[in-house]
């Protein structure tokens, strides 16, 4: 039987965070009662990301600030030991391209293998927002490119004054 409160981790390093992730995280809280957005700390990933993790949660907490059933926190943990930490049933995430499939396929697969009781669910990502991607965004950025309608006002200042050149 499905739990009364169902919550769902929408989970990502968001470095920053675009258009395209907010989209997904609007329709996830369409869905759930509460959405979790999982920002990752320390990316195991060699170097280091553009924006600090206080940054990032701080970029994502203004952005969602008109959904009430939204909250957004660091975790630097299993991101399924999180998941179960805070009671969620489902970590949601967007799919873009048959790219994304294959990453995603390994991260589900290895999500499950840790906790098999929570769902890996994926939308499809709004077709406006189907090439977007924090790097694509960063190396606009670097380069003067516009991305003003792309990822949120704050982000797109943070963005020129951090990268531009
Ligand atoms: O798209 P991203 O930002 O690379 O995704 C990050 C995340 C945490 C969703 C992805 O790396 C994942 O699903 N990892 C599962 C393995 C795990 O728990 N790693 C520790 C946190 S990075």
């Amino acid at each position: 039987m499905a739990p009364d409160n169902r919550i769902a981790l929408c989970p990502g390093t968001f470095d920053p965070v675009t258009n395209g992730h907010l989209d997904v995280i609007t329709r996830t809280s369409a869905m759930y009662d509460q959405v979790i957005v999982a920002v990752v700390n320390l990316p195991w990933r060699k170097g280091s990301t553009v924006f600090s993790t206080e940054e990032r949660v701080g970029f994502l907490k203004g952005a969602t600030q008109g959904l009430t059933n939204v909250v957004v926190e660091p975790f630097s943990t299993l991101l399924v030991d999180f998941a179960r930490e805070r009671g969620a049933m489902a970590i949601v995430k967007g799919l873009r391209a048959i790219s994304d499939f294959e990453y995603e396929l390994e991260m589900n697969q290895l999500n499950r293998r840790q906790d098999p009781e929570i769902e890996s669910v994926y939308l499809m990502a709004s077709a406006k927002y189907s090439f977007l991607s924090s790097s694509g965004i960063k190396e606009l950025a670097t380069f003067g490119g516009e991305i003003d309608d792309l990822v949120p006002a704050e982000v797109a200042s943070a963005l020129k004054e951090r990268l531009g050149r």
